[in-house]
This record gives structure tokens, sequence and C-alpha cells, in this order.
């Protein structure tokens, strides 16, 4: 998108009274209870599940065949671990809801491995998961989030740098 498109709409946006639209669901329901917290708690960093963070623009899920290299021999007879090795025996992914999403009409431009390169910390922007079951939206990452932040870091702030 040209960056007239975007002043018009934001003008639009104005004149309507509305606010920027934010991420809508908070906390979707998951399929399977899956606790942060106690992976967390059994040593697991987030980038053993999340790989993709450090090297590119999204951090990724894991795949229900990494889950099933543990749950194999690990809680098996949890009726959850059930569950999971059953969508494993299938070849079928668990079919997890996403949480932090934009609308395709934002045109955000978001990139994981600039920020993890800038030294942020995942709990910077989705909180501290260590007693959490699934994720929900710690705050909303809205485009006030985002400017503050890259104001704060001298990081850019024109409207290129995150939307397209
Ligand atoms: C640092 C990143 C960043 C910069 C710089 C930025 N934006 Fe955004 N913008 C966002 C994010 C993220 C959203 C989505 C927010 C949401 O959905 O909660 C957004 C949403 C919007 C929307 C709403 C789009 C829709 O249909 O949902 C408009 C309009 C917009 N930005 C215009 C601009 C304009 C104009 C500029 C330059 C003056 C700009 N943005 C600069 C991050 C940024
Ligand atoms: C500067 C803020 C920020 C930091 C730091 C950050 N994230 Fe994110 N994360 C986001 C935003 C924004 C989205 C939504 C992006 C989108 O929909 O385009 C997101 C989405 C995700 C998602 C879901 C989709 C995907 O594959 O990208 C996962 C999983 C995730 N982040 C994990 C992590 C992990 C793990 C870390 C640390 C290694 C991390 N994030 C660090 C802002 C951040
Ligand atoms: C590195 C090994 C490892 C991996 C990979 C792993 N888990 Fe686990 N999981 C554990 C451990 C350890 C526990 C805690 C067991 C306990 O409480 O005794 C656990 C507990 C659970 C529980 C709770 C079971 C119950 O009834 O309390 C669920 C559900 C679960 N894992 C799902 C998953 C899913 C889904 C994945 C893949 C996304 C996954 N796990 C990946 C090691 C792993
Ligand atoms: C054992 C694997 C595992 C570990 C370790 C793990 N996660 Fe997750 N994560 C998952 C799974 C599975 C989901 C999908 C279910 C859900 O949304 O909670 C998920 C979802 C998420 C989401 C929401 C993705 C979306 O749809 O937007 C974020 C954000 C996230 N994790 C961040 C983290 C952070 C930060 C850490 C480290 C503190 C971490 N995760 C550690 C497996 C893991
Ligand atoms: C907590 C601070 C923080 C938050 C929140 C944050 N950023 Fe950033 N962002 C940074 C830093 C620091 C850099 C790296 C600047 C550098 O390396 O020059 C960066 C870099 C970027 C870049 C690369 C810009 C370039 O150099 O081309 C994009 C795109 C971006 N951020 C988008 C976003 C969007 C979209 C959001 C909101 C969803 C967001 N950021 C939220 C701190 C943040």
């Amino acid at each position: 998108m040209t960056r007239w498109k975007y002043l018009l709409t934001a003008v639009v946006l104005a004149g309507l009274g509305a606010a920027y639209p934010t991420l809508t669901q908070r906390a979707p329901r998951q399929p399977i209870a899956f606790p942060h917290k106690l992976h967390l708690a059994a040593g697991m960093h987030c980038t053993d599940c999340h790989r993709d963070a450090a090297v590119s623009a999204s951090a990724g899920l894991p795949s229900v065949r990494e889950c099933a290299l543990c749950h194999a021999r690990i809680k098996t007879q949890s009726p959850m671990i059930r569950q999971v090795m059953a969508y494993a025996k299938r070849g079928e992914e668990i079919p997890w809801q996403r949480v932090y999403r934009y609308p395709k009409s934002a045109h955000v431009i978001f990139r994981h491995n600039m920020h993890i390169a800038a030294g942020l910390a995942c709990g910077t922007c989705h909180g501290d998961l260590r007693h959490a079951t699934t994720a929900s939206v710690w705050k909303p990452l809205d485009m006030g989030v985002c400017i503050a932040c890259h104001r704060q870091h001298g990081a850019k702030v024109e409207c290129q740098a995150c939307h397209d």
C-alpha cells in the first residue's frame, strides 16, 4: 500500500471517531489446554518450541511430532496426552487458534528476528508465561505500543517501516 492510502484511511478512521482496530481474540479456546507453565518449570526455553523467533519473521509453533518425541514416554496415562498422541498418530497437526494476529487489512510487517537481535526478551511483548496455561493477549500490541518503543530505542517510525 502506498503512503497516501494510509493517510486517507487514518483520516477516515479519525472522522468516524473510531480507534485503530486492536487484536480481537484475547484468549481463544484451544483444542488442548497446553500448559506453558509445566514446560517452563521443566526447564524448557521459549525457542525450544518457537524455534524461528531468532532467525525469521514468525516465531512459529511446534509440530505435534515434536510433542510426541517427549510424550510417547512422558505422562502417557493423562487424557490430554492421549489426545495429543492421537493427533500425532493420525499425522494431523493440533488446530491451535492464533492469539496474536493482525487483520490483513492493516498490512503490518512485524519481524521477530529484528527484535530478538535488539536484545528484547519475549516477555516484553508477551508477558510472563511461567504461570500461564495457553497463551492470551497480555497487552494489545497496537500501533501506539509499537511506536512508543520505537521512539524510545531510536528505531524507525516512518509508516513504511511497519506497513507494506
Ligand atoms: C512501529 C510500527 C508502526 C508504524 C511506524 C506505523 N504503524 Fe500503523 N499500525 C501498526 C500496527 C501494529 C497496526 C495494527 C494495530 C492493530 O490491529 O491493533 C497499525 C494499524 C494502522 C492502521 C489501521 C489499519 C487497519 O485497517 O486495520 C492505519 C490506518 C495505520 N496503521 C496507519 C499508519 C500511518 C499513516 C503511519 C505513519 C504515520 C503508521 N501507521 C505507522 C504499526 C505501525
Ligand atoms: C517487540 C515485541 C515482540 C517480542 C519481543 C516478541 N514477540 Fe512474539 N509476537 C509479536 C507480535 C506483534 C506478534 C504478531 C505478529 C503477526 O501476527 O504478524 C507475535 C506473534 C508471536 C507468535 C505467534 C505467531 C508466530 O509464529 O509468529 C509466537 C509463537 C510468538 N510471537 C512467540 C514469541 C517468542 C517465543 C518470543 C521471544 C523469543 C517473542 N515472540 C518475542 C511481538 C513480539
Ligand atoms: C522436552 C519434552 C517435552 C516436549 C517437547 C513437550 N512436552 Fe508436554 N510435558 C513435558 C513435561 C516434562 C510435562 C510435565 C509432566 C508432569 O507434570 O509430570 C509435560 C506436560 C504436558 C501436559 C500436561 C499433562 C497433564 O495431564 O497434566 C500437556 C497437555 C502437554 N505436556 C502437552 C504438550 C504438547 C501439546 C506439546 C507439543 C506442543 C508438548 N507437550 C511438548 C515435556 C514435554
Ligand atoms: C513445549 C513447547 C512450548 C514452549 C517451551 C513454549 N511454548 Fe509458547 N506455545 C506452545 C504451543 C503449543 C502454543 C499454542 C497454544 C497456545 O496458544 O497457548 C503456544 C503459543 C504461544 C503464543 C501465542 C501464539 C499465537 O497464536 O499468537 C505465544 C505468544 C507464546 N506461545 C510464547 C511463548 C513464550 C514467550 C515462551 C517462553 C517463555 C513459550 N511460548 C514457550 C508451545 C510452547
Ligand atoms: C519493546 C520495544 C519494541 C516494540 C514494542 C516494538 N518494536 Fe519494532 N523494533 C524495536 C527495536 C529496538 C528495533 C531494532 C532497531 C534497529 O535494529 O535499528 C525494531 C525494529 C523493527 C522493524 C525493522 C525496522 C527496520 O529497520 O527496517 C520493524 C518492521 C518493526 N520493528 C516493527 C514493529 C511493529 C509492527 C511493532 C508492534 C507490533 C513493533 N515493532 C514493536 C523495538 C520495538
